[in-house]
């Protein structure tokens, strides 16, 4: 990448504007800095376009789907409208259902609910705990790690062909991330689906990490499901999104049984009820519905489609190499991958430091720099264990005592970043990983409810 190609993919998008981007903090070692949002894979902040619309419809808030009055009714076309917005942003198909909930993880475990009897379900053992967790139910089939996207093919073309023939007629369900949580890694997704299909398995995509810096089309990439969270699009108003196929969501009970999701209830003779459920999406959105956080998500949809996502990508992409490029200037670091560094990745990269504990490393760069990072496992144990190669049994000691050089790390360090992130916060975090390491810390930590903090 020459010099004028990166001042050129500056000059294509500045951030886009997000809550937050003004708020300073204390630094432990004197005075206060900006915060640099570098946790954007737990939770992205607001967009100010979320913020604004979201506040602009506050005093219209009304209830979905209920009343009678002005504000009940422009609330329901704007839940309803949201998703319509949501289904563009997705490129769903013409029959597909949009079902609100409160998170990928919800929509994991709704669609993990509605899985036809005896489905068969197959997940890779990389996946985040939303995806891996779930199918606890059905019968699953943990994949190991690949080392390729080209292996990860191959692992589910073999297992999909090795089905028991007792079940091998039967429904069956592939569960695979778009972008890893942990290393940032792009799955294949479009030849996984393709796999999927030619064995008669559906496909569901967890876009948790991958929608709010890619384009997700339903269509183009063939998937039957996609499940993301409002909070990672920058839209953290409580909801989530599940969309695809409609067969699966409209053939199972409610996953949860209330008011919305009935069409009609009846008191038998015999004292019981009947019920008939809705058929739409609304069958799995029982009880009132979050308005907000569907219109804020869709507001982010529209934001970011407007936007536009090559030119979202072309920044990331620098914000990725200048990080990747200054991570690399220190021995000490060590960037994980499955893939292999050069691996196409979104905005979100973990390491680990010779020599540190992570999350003295981690509240380093809060306390000193003021900068906001995750250590831990990230909600992917067996990945982070399998990726740093620590022993399954072991917990992590946050705020423990230096790891003596050589020794292998039980956590590590998260950077993650998009579309609102400056490119000064990805710079003071490379000069302040390069400090730490060579200079050490300025402060004194000890270990306080599991976490590591400064020792005031
Ligand atoms: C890849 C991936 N899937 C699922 C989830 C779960 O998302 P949520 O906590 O919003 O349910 C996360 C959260 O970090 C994630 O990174």
């Amino acid at each position: 990448m020459s010099v004028s190609t990166v001042a050129s993919d500056r000059s294509v998008c500045s951030p886009l504007p997000v809550l937050g981007r003004d708020v300073t903090v204390p630094l432990v070692t004197g005075g206060e800095v900006t915060y640099a949002a570098l946790d954007y894979a737990a939770s992205a902040p607001a967009l100010q376009r979320v913020w604004d619309d979201v506040a602009a419809y506050a005093p219209y808030y009304g209830s979905v789907h209920r009343g009678a009055g002005y504000l009940s009714q422009l609330s329901t076309d704007l839940f309803e409208n949201a998703r319509v917005t949501v289904a563009e942003f997705l490129d769903c198909r013409e029959d597909d259902q949009v079902v609100f909930t409160r998170s990928t993880t919800d929509s994991l475990n709704l669609l993990a609910a509605v899985v036809p009897a005896g489905c068969e379900v197959f997940v890779f053992e990389t996946e985040h705990h939303a995806s891996l967790l779930p199918w606890r139910d059905a019968q699953v089939t943990y994949l190991d790690a690949p080392s390729t996207p080209r292996q990860a093919v191959e692992t589910l073309e073999r297992a999909l062909a090795h089905r028991d023939p007792s079940r091998a007629s039967g429904p069956a369900l592939v569960c695979v991330t778009g972008a890893s949580n942990v290393t940032g890694e792009l799955w294949p997704v479009r030849e996984l689906a393709a796999t999927a299909h030619a064995h008669g398995a559906r496909i569901v995509l967890d876009a948790a990490q991958l929608a709010p810096h890619h384009p997700v089309s339903v269509r183009d990439l063939d998937v039957d499901w996609v499940a993301f969270s409002g909070h990672k699009l920058y839209a953290p108003f409580g909801a989530g999104v599940l969309a695809g196929r409609a067969d699966w969501l409209r053939d199972a009970e409610p996953y949860l049984a209330g008011g919305g999701a009935s069409r009609k209830v009846t008191r038998r003779t015999d004292g019981g009820v009947d019920v008939e459920w809705h058929e739409s999406a609304a069958r799995h959105e029982a009880g009132s519905p979050n308005v907000i956080g569907a219109y804020a998500i869709a507001s982010a949809c529209k934001a970011l489609t407007e936007a536009g996502f090559d030119t979202l990508v072309a920044r990331e992409r620098h914000l990725i190499r200048t990080v990747g490029e200054g991570l690399a200037e220190v021995p000490e670091v060590k960037v994980l991958s499955l893939f292999g560094d050069d691996s196409p990745r979104v905005g979100v990269i973990s390491f680990v430091v010779e020599g540190w504990n992570s999350s003295h490393f981690a509240a380093a760069l809060s306390a000193e720099y003021g900068i906001g990072v995750r250590d831990g496992l990230f909600c992917a144990h067996p990945l982070v264990r399998t990726l740093l190669g620590s022993d399954p049994q072991t917990q992590g000691e946050c705020g423990a005592p230096e790891a003596a050089p050589g020794e292998k790390s039980l956590n590590a360090i998260r950077v993650s970043f998009g579309a609102g992130t400056p490119d000064e916060h990805v710079e003071r975090f490379v000069r302040a990983v390069k400090e730490l390491v060579s200079e050490g810390a300025k402060w004194n930590y000890r270990t306080e409810g599991g976490r590591c903090v400064p020792t005031v």
